[in-house]
């Protein structure tokens, strides 16, 4: 009796610790930057002088998503702050390489106070303009910009050596109540709507990419386009239920 009496205690402070260390809280650096920047290798300052106290449990997220065209300067969608979802790991992915259009993300989760400290962009976005302009131009010609919302004007422009089409497409981006839209228009080698590479999850940001001019080419011609439209379709589908249910329950009696 005595023995099993000990174990009982044993148990209980076992489950106990690991609420204790939970207890604690974790501080983060928190901010929002959605804008367009001029050589933002060198100019951009990450680092976010506002702190946000994290429930239990959480992680610190720094997550930046950047886009650029040949001539045009670079688009930044940056978060920072805690997490209630995530493991401690850093992802970048280059979606789209150079040259003209560029589209990489960086997104870290980790556990230690304030970690999400990140403050410049050198070491995973140099993408080297004179490097483009010195390989040379073919005959083709795009309309190129970059903007906040919509496009004012699109200038077109030479197209680089090893891209031979053009590409028109929108970004609308989102984390929690925060949205924006982002017009991207230019050069590539790129073959659809397909920006992003088919990854519309980055750290906390949602991205949805649309291409209106050319979505009835694109599926005709890629197969990969037709799957990911079918399966984000799906996806809306289960969503829209799922927030049937939730309704239906939640106005029930
Ligand atoms: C964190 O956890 C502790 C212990 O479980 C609890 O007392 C406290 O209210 C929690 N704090 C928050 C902000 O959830
Ligand atoms: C970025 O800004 C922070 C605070 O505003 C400053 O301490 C830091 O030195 C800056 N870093 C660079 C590389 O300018
Ligand atoms: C770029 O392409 C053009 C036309 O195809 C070619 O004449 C030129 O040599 C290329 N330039 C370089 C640096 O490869």
């Amino acid at each position: 009796m005595g023995a099993c009496h000990f174990q009982g205690l044993l148990l209980l402070f076992l489950v106990g610790a690991p609420t204790l260390i939970m207890a604690q809280k974790l501080f983060c650096q928190k901010g929002t930057f959605m804008g367009i920047q001029e050589d933002a290798t060198n100019m951009f300052n990450w680092t976010s002088e506002k702190v946000e106290a994290c429930d239990n449990g959480t992680l610190c997220q720094e997550t930046i998503l950047l886009i650029k065209t040949a001539g045009t300067k670079t688009a930044i969608l940056a978060t920072k702050s805690c997490s209630l979802d995530g493991t401690p790991a850093i992802t970048f992915i280059q979606h789209t390489a150079a040259p003209s259009l560029a589209a990489i993300s960086y997104s870290n989760y980790c556990e230690d106070p304030f970690c999400n400290n990140r403050e410049g962009l050198y070491d995973i976005w140099n993408i080297q303009e004179t490097e483009e302009e010195t390989k040379g131009t073919t005959s083709l010609h795009c309309p190129t910009c970059l903007a906040l919302g919509s496009c004012l004007n699109a200038p077109s422009v030479a197209c680089p050596n090893n891209t031979d089409r053009c590409y028109q497409g929108k970004l609308q981006v989102s984390e929690g109540n925060v949205n924006s839209l982002l017009e991207i228009k230019g050069c590539t080698s790129i073959i659809g709507c397909k920006l992003m590479s088919g990854v519309f999850k980055i750290g906390p940001l949602w991205v949805k990419e649309t291409c209106p001019s050319m979505s009835i080419s694109t599926r005709k011609i890629d197969n990969g386009a037709t799957w990911l439209h079918t399966s984000v379709w799906k996806l809306k589908l289960l969503l829209m239920l799922l927030l049937l249910i939730l309704g239906g329950s939640a106005s029930g009696p």
